[in-house]
């Protein structure tokens, strides 16, 4: 048993007396070092890869092909085997990694996110966000035991052995759950307000029972640069019953006004004194002093600057290393833990962006000029990596559902209502009220369908070369073909009568095409909001991934793919559904959910779409 296991077992007889314990380095990162303290292994999500480097020197040992967009990464027990959470994949892959070699590959639902292994390395966790549930794997048997119901997108995890839980947070809601391993239920949950979004992680303290979630709130009826969104850690006391056992900690106003943007992950020192987290818009970390005060919790230490886009943190198990993924400089930042100084920086992996898209990339996550004045926002904090924030807000225009960026491409002209041709135009959303940046263009920006905005300026178009790079991955409805049920409800999608083909049609599902004049349509849709301004047509949404894109609609108003066939086409305007009885309904739901069940682009080239490039 490794010394940092063993003082951690001690620890943990001592707090199983007391009660509680849990121990570090069960939480899930995208970042991970071996018990023993020798290697630190990270994934490279652009890159499709793993790193492993030898801690002592410094040093790349190896990187690791493991498929599409990894996420999460986690040695098994005290061994040297990596497991890391493939996310477009839907595959849970280990790793060697002193050989550097894939030892096997775990198929799994889809979109694993966290993964983290108990002590002696024989059971591993990995929540899956779509459908929302939990994975127990055998690694030894390379099997999934069983799915646990997780919630809804369910991405952080957090392992406490002793009481037989795991620990999720939902991304979009930020609320913990607490399953039990025993009967594989939810058994608690700790709830923020209702803005609260986009949790990807929780850390548990390693002695006392509180679990700290970095999020952000996304304020959806304000629309300006302060107080939409919003930079928090929540703290949840894990033991208390008591009504107010969830706090949150706003961490723009921390230290002093100091605005942060974009939480992503946070990290405990094994002695459970140091909490660090990383800001993935605004470039930085707050070092913070835990305390046992259960009323202010954290007392600020130091601000650290950092790279592009730092999205994860982790302590050696020795306590006196820290260490920082920042991700769009594919790198990691070794700090010393005494004053935390820079030791060293070790270069991960090669970028695998074209410089234009790094550029562009770099500046949709930036929370700072010349995107954006006053650092609460970013592009990202409402597109997470292409997808959409699961938030309707209200805009000057009217109530506006965040819309996914995959495919956009070939589905120009953009937005609920066809407003903006290109991406350039969203020079008016960095300008403007929400995000109050000095702008990428020199001098005066055209009207977003007048003159072009392209080719004014190298950043701005690398912005939109960036937003124009997202692609679908498949529907995981449909892997095995399309069902029975989904087989009837292409029928009817595809019947005259139903007319669901004379808009969605096309390999994106959607007759938008960037020639004028632009089409839109009155589908019924644009009564049920009195803010509107541009309705009542809209621009036809592609259909492919809507199986996880809820809420629908452009008012958002719609919560599931049913009630837009039934309680929001009452009439007949959207297509025609009234003579579907409930079965019929919910069969062409089963085609929806099944989109996209063939690769777009292979198609769309054939029918000689035209693809914004930037
Ligand atoms: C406060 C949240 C928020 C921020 C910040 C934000 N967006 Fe959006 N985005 C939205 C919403 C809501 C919509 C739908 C708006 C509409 O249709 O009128 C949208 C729509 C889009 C679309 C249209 C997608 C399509 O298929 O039609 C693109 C492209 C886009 N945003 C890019 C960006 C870029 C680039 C930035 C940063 C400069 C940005 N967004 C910042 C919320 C946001
Ligand atoms: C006349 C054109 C037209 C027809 C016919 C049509 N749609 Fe639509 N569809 C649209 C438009 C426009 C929207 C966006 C409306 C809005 O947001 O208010 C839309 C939205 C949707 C959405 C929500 C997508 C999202 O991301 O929120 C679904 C699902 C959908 N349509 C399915 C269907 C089905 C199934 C049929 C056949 C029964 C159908 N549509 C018929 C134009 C059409």
């Amino acid at each position: 048993m490794t010394g940092w296991r063993f003082a951690c077992l001690l620890t943990g007889v001592w707090f199983l007396a007391m009660g509680s314990w849990l121990c570090a380095g069960v939480s899930n990162s995208l970042l991970d070092v071996s018990a023993d303290g020798r290697l630190i292994v990270c994934s490279n999500r652009d890159n499709g890869s793993v790193t492993v480097i030898d801690r002592a020197r410094r040093q790349v040992l190896h990187e690791v092909p493991v498929g599409s967009k990894p996420e999460g990464v986690s040695f098994v027990g005290a061994t040297h085997t990596v497991a890391v959470a493939v996310y477009a994949d839907d595959l849970l892959v280990l790793v060697d990694a002193d050989q550097g070699k894939h030892i096997a590959s775990i198929p799994l639902f889809d979109e694993p996110y966290g993964v983290v292994s108990n002590n002696d390395g024989t059971r591993l966790y990995v929540t899956q966000e779509y459908p929302g549930t939990v994975a127990e794997i055998d690694p030894e048997a390379r099997r999934v035991l069983r799915e646990m119901s997780a919630g809804v997108m369910p991405r952080g995890l957090a392992l406490d052995e002793n009481r037989h839980r795991v620990y999720i947070t939902e991304y979009l809601s930020a609320a913990i759950l607490a399953i039990d391993l025993e009967s594989g239920s939810i058994v608690d949950r700790w709830q923020g307000p209702s803005s609260e979004n986009l949790a990807r992680q929780l850390v548990v303290h390693p002695t006392r029972p509180k679990a700290y979630v970095p999020h952000i709130r996304s304020r959806v009826n304000v629309h300006q640069g302060e107080g939409s969104v919003l930079p928090f850690l929540s703290v949840a006391d894990l033991d208390s019953q008591e009504e107010r056992r969830r706090k949150t900690l706003p961490m723009d106003s921390f230290v002093g006004a100091f605005v942060v943007a974009n939480p992503w992950e946070a990290a405990i020192s094994p002695d459970g004194q140091t909490l660090v987290t990383v800001f993935a818009g605004t470039d930085d970390a707050f070092v913070s002093e835990v305390l046992d005060d259960d009323y202010r919790e954290l007392s600020f230490r130091r601000v650290l600057r950092l790279g592009h886009n730092p999205r994860a943190v982790r302590f050696s198990p020795d306590g006196r290393e820290c260490y920082i993924y920042n991700a769009l400089d594919f790198e990691l930042v070794v700090l010393d833990t005494d004053g935390f100084n820079r030791l060293g920086v070790v270069s991960v992996c090669k970028s695998p962006l074209t410089d234009e898209q790094l550029t562009g990339k770099r500046l949709f996550y930036s929370a700072l000029e010349p995107m954006v004045g006053r650092r609460w926002i970013s592009c990202a904090s409402c597109h997470p990596d292409g997808d959409p924030d699961g938030r309707t807000w209200q805009n000057p225009e009217g109530l506006r559902n965040t819309m996914t960026l995959f495919g956009m491409a070939w589905t120009h002209p953009i937005h609920w209502s066809a407003d903006r041709d290109e991406v350039q135009d969203f020079e008016h959303t960095i300008r403007g009220p929400l995000m109050q940046g000095q702008g990428l263009i020199r001098g005066s920006v055209h009207d977003s369908l007048g003159t072009p905005n392209s080719g004014l300026s190298a950043d701005l178009d690398a912005l939109a070369s960036y937003s124009n790079s997202h692609k679908f991955s498949l529907s995981p409805h449909s892997r095995q073909g399309l069902s029975e049920a989904a087989s009837r409800g292409q029928q009817l999608f595809q019947a005259a009568e139903t007319r669901c083909v004379e808009c969605h049609n096309g390999p994106f599902y959607t007759d938008s095409r960037p020639e004028r004049p632009f089409r839109s349509h009155d589908v019924g849709t644009g009564v049920d909001d009195p803010t509107e301004k541009l309705g009542p047509t809209y621009d036809t949404p592609s259909l492919l991934g809507i199986y996880r894109s809820a809420p629908y609609l452009h008012h958002g108003k719609a919560t599931t793919l049913e009630e837009v066939l039934t309680k929001y086409n009452p009439e007949d305007r959207h297509g025609k559904t009234s003579h579907l009885n409930s079965k019929q309904i919910s069969d062409l739901v089963e085609f929806l959910k099944a989109l996209p069940f063939e690769e777009p682009e292979a198609d769309a080239n054939r029918a000689g779409l035209i693809r914004i490039e930037k």
